[in-house]
């Protein structure tokens, strides 16, 4: 037993056939009758098993029960075109050492048929399977793409802090970070409110929503920057579409405008989709086959189509002319809900559509308003199936309009000076955006819950594993 590994991903090579190789994985299926038979082993470097062929009359039986689903196995043996349809090679086994067994009666992923909704309890052990190995191989692929895509356009790579004094969007969701006994709160005498000041940063602190603020002081020193970290959101919204804790990507370009920030979204996440295709496409397959017959015509649809760009205004009269009744009534100045949003892109238009120009009032303080007054330069891009895939803005760059609307809006400044000093020293137009990458997952994947698109969903009530 002394044959180096052979990843199962580069087992079907047909040079190989021939020679002896060794592979090591876990067991997805045992069949066979009494003088042969067939393990399908997997180990997560590919969606496709090889099939271990068991010649009984040189192994004893004894030996070869604890090879049941979800075991592991050190098999050797010789490389040889296969017979059976459905698989170009197997390994005809000589030597093969248990590692791990896994009891039958224990081990949840027995054969097929899992729901989602079993599997999403069982997610210590769901990437064992098919669909889950799919996900989350597509997964690191696009988490590849999206470093290569800014890479070779001379972005760099900015990290920004996950503990934060400041609430980027404003929503007031944020989870507090803190080392005070929350049963034995210091008291400030003067206000009767708690006393940060003894907490460890010596101030209320929480996990970023964003690293946008962070992001544009990158942008306006180093010109082009993007971060692609965790964000934290406690937004009681248990649907199919949020996390409590997700990862987002944002670039931030210093002397971009809204359509330069559209035309880089745009592209953006085109390069991601075709690089799945062409880098997984076994998986993608494999998961439209299972749960999505449309899937892989919407994604080269998307890759071949112009993204509609259309100001909210527009919007809101097509959504008012459209004669649907719509669960929330619409009119100017709405935030547009998820239905609204679909009826745009799948019903109206039929394809992406990034949506700009939206009420001062529905956006986040930093974005730069419009000269009419009302309205701000925020460009929202709209998906098929997902909704809001990505949101962004060109920011107010004007000091003073800034400040005014941070008064507006009662945003408490004491922690932000230091974002407004890039518009004291050498202010200059900058836009960015930021995309949620479990939901440019779910598009990709087909998956229509969040929670099946991340290994270890964070959600309300739920922080298991
Ligand atoms: O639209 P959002 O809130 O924008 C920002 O945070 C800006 N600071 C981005 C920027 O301009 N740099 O969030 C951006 C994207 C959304 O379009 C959505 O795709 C995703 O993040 N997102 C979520 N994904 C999963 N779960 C949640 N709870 C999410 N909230 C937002
Ligand atoms: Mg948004």
């Amino acid at each position: 037993m002394d044959i180096k590994r052979t990843k199962i991903v580069d087992i079907f090579d047909p040079n190989l056939i021939g020679q002896k190789v060794c592979v090591k994985g876990w067991v997805r299926t045992r069949r066979g009758n009494k003088n042969v038979q067939f393990v399908a082993l997997n180990d997560g470097s590919t969606i496709k098993n090889i099939q271990i062929v068991i010649d009984l009359s040189k192994f004893d039986e004894e030996t070869l029960k604890p090879i049941t689903t979800g075991s592991s196995l050190h098999v050797e043996g010789m490389l040889v075109a296969s017979q059976g349809k459905g698989q170009t090679s197997e390994i005809q086994a000589e030597t093969i050492e248990i590692y791990g067994t896994a009891d039958t009666e224990s081990y949840p992923l027995q054969k097929k048929g899992h729901t989602l909704e079993f599997l999403r309890e069982k997610a210590h052990l769901r990437p064992r399977t098919n669909t889950f190995g799919a996900v989350l191989r597509v997964r690191s692929a696009l988490a590849f793409a999206i470093h290569k895509f800014f890479n070779e356009r001379g972005f760099f790579y900015l990290h920004t802090p996950l503990i934060t004094a400041s609430d980027c969007e404003g929503a007031g969701a944020m989870f507090q970070v803190t080392t005070l006994n929350l049963n034995e709160l210091p008291i400030d005498e003067a206000t009767g409110k708690v006393d940060y000041t003894q907490d460890f940063f010596g101030k209320q602190t929480s996990l970023t929503v964003s690293g946008q603020l962070e992001g544009e002081l990158g942008a306006t020193a180093l010109g082009a920057i993007y971060t692609f970290g965790p964000t934290f959101r406690a937004e009681n919204s248990n649907t199919p579409r949020h996390l409590a804790e997700f990862w987002m990507i944002e670039p931030e370009v210093a002397f971009n405008d809204i359509t330069d920030n559209m035309d880089l979204a745009e592209a953006f996440v085109k390069y991601c989709i075709k690089y799945a295709l062409d880098n997984c496409r076994d998986d993608i397959e494999f998961l439209s086959q299972m749960y999505d017959k449309e899937l892989i015509t919407r994604l080269n649809f998307v890759l071949e189509n112009s993204f509609v760009r259309l100001p909210y205004t527009e919007g809101i009269k097509i959504l008012q002319e459209s004669g649907k009744k719509f669960e929330f009534p619409v009119s100017w100045g709405i935030d547009l809900q998820s239905e609204h949003e679909r009826y745009l892109v799948e019903q109206h238009f039929k394809r992406p559509v990034i949506l700009t120009d939206y009420p001062k009032e529905i956006k986040a303080f930093y974005m730069k308003l419009n000269d009419d007054g009302k309205t701000v330069r925020a460009m929202d891009v709209l998906f098929p199936n997902i909704g809001e895939i990505i949101g962004g803005s060109e920011r107010e760059e004007n000091y003073d309009k800034l400040m005014q609307r941070i008064e507006e809006l009662h945003i408490p400044m004491k922690d932000m000076w230091w974002y407004l000093d890039t518009r004291r020293f050498g202010t200059v137009p900058h836009s960015g955006f930021g995309l949620g990458f479990e939901r440019l997952v779910l598009f990709v994947t087909g998956m229509t819950n969040i929670r099946d698109v991340i290994p270890f969903p964070r959600t309300p009530k739920n922080a298991e594993f």
